[in-house]
């Protein structure tokens, strides 16, 4: 996939995501209006039959009072405590408002304005929010003596109340928003770093390819002039071809392990061939074969192989190329005159490796990540120093597949050690 097609998909997420979001939060609102509304007609329909019954009782007590009114009906309605008592009172509201699912706290009172005067409360302490923010219903609108009194109550847990009922769906919205927005941001950069390793491996495919040519023409070449009977061969002449072929061969060697470290980009493709291997002579053939850079750097090699039995099962070509990149890291990073310590020695169930160097040192913030594919440090002039960052995720999954353990120890300008322990067997 190309860079575009990336970026396009990555934008046309975050909109249908951000437009998501959008109509998520849209329809909570309108929910919530919904709820509003329907919390505040059930209100009045609860307050409505209260008053109605309120009245009713005033009646039906004013008539048992005084059975013969005659001209009295146009008096003043009974006085409140005539004919109900706040606690009757607060019984008939909360059953209207229990009917009609309203079930949050209320406050309520009686109230004359024109007076400012509260009769019949179940609370003294909320007045001013029952005057401010609460329902008011007209008591007795139409006895024409009185004052107008109202009817009032007032939800403090209003808000809340609304919220409860929506919490589940609001609550499930977050978790689904939240679940999407990661499993996007995982996805992209799953693709990114795939797309980084697909470009890399073709890459390799084609500096490898370009790469095999030469030592192969080279050595199809020299084997070509040797046999040929027409060319005559002094003992100089084989010398030559020889030294040819052996120069060629061990650039093809290092090239297969360079292979074989791209196999880390593929999860699963490596396969470790079972054997026993001796540990020492792996590290000895490694130094022959890497001597000739330490050389020229003027450096040094120092060996103390200590394990003893230095058998153990694993794979041979696997554990030569970890070691090869271990001294190899150590040569290339170390600019001058690299003193290169190999050691070994029995721990435990296993042998511990450990290649240490006066190189440069990794700093502390960077000693996880260096195991990680493709990374290189990005500081420093190292990077006139070719590599493709895999070595050490290579010696990490190799020792991985080997159940052993590595560890990294390094102190900037000082050199870095690197320790590797691996069990005399694999278990299976
Ligand atoms: N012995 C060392 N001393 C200093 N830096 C090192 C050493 N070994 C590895 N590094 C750092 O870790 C990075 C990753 O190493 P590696 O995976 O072998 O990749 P490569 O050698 O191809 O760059 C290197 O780019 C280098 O910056
Ligand atoms: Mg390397």
């Amino acid at each position: 996939m190309n860079r575009k097609a990336l970026v396009g998909i990555i934008i046309i997420m975050s909109i249908s995501l951000i437009g998501l979001l959008g109509v998520q939060f849209y329809w909570i609102r309108s929910a919530s209006s919904v709820k509003e509304a329907s919390f505040r007609r059930s209100v009045n329909e609860a307050m409505a039959k209260v008053v109605y019954k309120l009245e009713r009782l005033e009646k039906w007590r004013a008539a048992e009072i005084n059975p013969f009114p005659g001209m009295l009906s146009f008096n003043p309605h009974l006085d409140y405590s005539l004919f109900i008592t706040p606690s009757e009172m607060d019984s008939l509201i909360s059953l209207e408002l229990n009917i009609r699912g309203v079930d949050t706290r209320y406050l309520f009172g009686i109230y004359k304005p024109e007076l400012d005067l509260f009769i019949l409360e179940n609370s003294s302490d909320y007045r001013n929010q029952l005057i401010q923010k609460g329902y008011a219903y007209p008591l007795f609108s139409y006895d024409m003596f009185s004052t107008p009194e109202y009817l009032l109550i007032y939800f403090p847990y209003e808000r809340q109340f609304l919220l409860t009922e929506l919490w589940g769906m609001l609550l499930i919205s977050i978790v689904l928003i939240v679940v999407i927005v990661y499993t996007f941001t995982y996805t992209i950069t799953i693709m990114i770093r795939q797309k980084k390793i697909s470009d890399m491996k073709s890459d390799f495919m084609n500096n490898m390819t370009h790469e095999f040519r030469t030592p192969i023409s080279t050595i199809a070449l020299a084997c070509e002039a040797l046999g040929d009977q027409e060319i005559p061969k002094s003992e100089k002449v084989y010398e030559n071809y020889i030294h040819m072929i052996r120069e060629e061969n061990s650039r093809l060697s290092i090239l297969s392990e360079r292979i074989l470290q791209a196999s880390v980009l593929e999860k699963g493709q490596l396969k470790l061939q079972r054997e026993q291997v001796d540990l020492h002579t792996v590290i000895r053939d490694v130094i022959k074969s890497i001597r000739i850079q330490v050389e020229i750097k003027d450096g040094v090699i120092h060996t103390n192989l200590k394990a003893k039995p230095s058998k153990l099962q694993g794979d041979k070509v696997h554990l030569t190329n970890l070691v090869y990149n271990l001294l190899d890291n150590a040569t290339k990073y170390t600019p001058r005159k690299p003193e290169i310590r190999i050691r070994t020695e029995n721990s435990g169930e296993g042998i511990t490796l450990s290649v240490q160097d006066n190189g440069p040192g990794i700093p502390k913030q960077e000693q996880k990540k260096v195991f990680d594919k493709l990374y290189r440090i990005p500081t420093g002039n190292i990077h006139n120093v070719r590599g493709y960052g895999l070595g050490l995720s290579y010696v990490k999954a190799i020792v991985g597949e080997h159940h052993g353990k590595i560890n990294i120890d390094s102190e900037i300008s000082k050199g870095t050690s690197f320790k590797i322990y691996l069990p005399y067997k694999i278990p299976d």
